[in-house]
């Protein structure tokens, strides 16, 4: 398995792989290609016999513009500058459980380290389980709050459905990771 920089002719790859794992409409092919080649952008996709098995995308950006973008606000510690905020994981279901997300989860910290103080990641909690949660705690990552309704506004306003709750409104409770 190699871990790259995406590029454009992966999108449709990395589509069928987001709309699986969250749903179709959460993102769209658009939203992905705003992370290729940009500043401030990340988009690393894990590649097995030349096919894109998983993704991670991710940002960096100061403390108020990641108070402005996240969905619900946040109390966040006052020592924060410069932020690595993972987005989304997604694994092609055929490959769970083969150590996929956790190479990508390394190789974007590893990334996002040269620049930020600080990691933030928005987990999604499937009822009672979240999926990234021990992975994150693998990789050093502590819980810093539970968010309930995190994603509820924002599913009603994009009209993407949950895997869990179906139509929108979503009301499942996010999981607040820091590094
Ligand atoms: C969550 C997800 C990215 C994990 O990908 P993966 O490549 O299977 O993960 P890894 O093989 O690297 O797993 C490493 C560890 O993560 C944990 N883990 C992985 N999938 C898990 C799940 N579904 N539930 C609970 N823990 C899980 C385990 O601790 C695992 O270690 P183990 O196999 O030794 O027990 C993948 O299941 C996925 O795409 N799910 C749908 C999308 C999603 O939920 N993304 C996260 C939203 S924030």
């Amino acid at each position: 398995m190699k871990i790259e920089q995406a590029n454009k002719s992966q999108l449709n790859q990395l589509l069928l792989i987001a709309n699986s794992a969250f749903g179709d409409k959460f993102i769209s092919k658009q939203e992905l290609s705003t992370y290729i080649n940009q500043p401030n952008q990340y988009l690393f996709v894990a590649i097995i016999d030349n096919e894109v098995v998983g993704f991670i995308s991710a940002e960096t950006c100061n403390k108020t513009e990641l108070l402005n973008k996240v969905l619900q606000p946040i109390n966040l510690p006052k020592n924060i500058t410069n932020t690595g905020w993972i987005k989304q994981v997604a694994v092609n279901p055929n490959c769970f459980r083969k150590g996929i997300a956790n190479k990508l989860l390394h190789s974007v910290t590893t990334a996002l380290k040269n620049t930020c103080d600080t990691l933030f990641c928005i987990s999604w909690k499937k009822g009672a389980v979240t999926p990234m949660s021990n992975l994150l705690l693998k990789n050093k990552f502590t819980l810093h709050k539970t968010i309930p309704n995190y994603w509820y506004n924002d599913s009603l306003t994009k009209q993407y459905n949950c895997d869990i709750c179906g139509t929108p409104p979503c009301k499942c409770s996010a999981e607040l990771y820091l590094q």
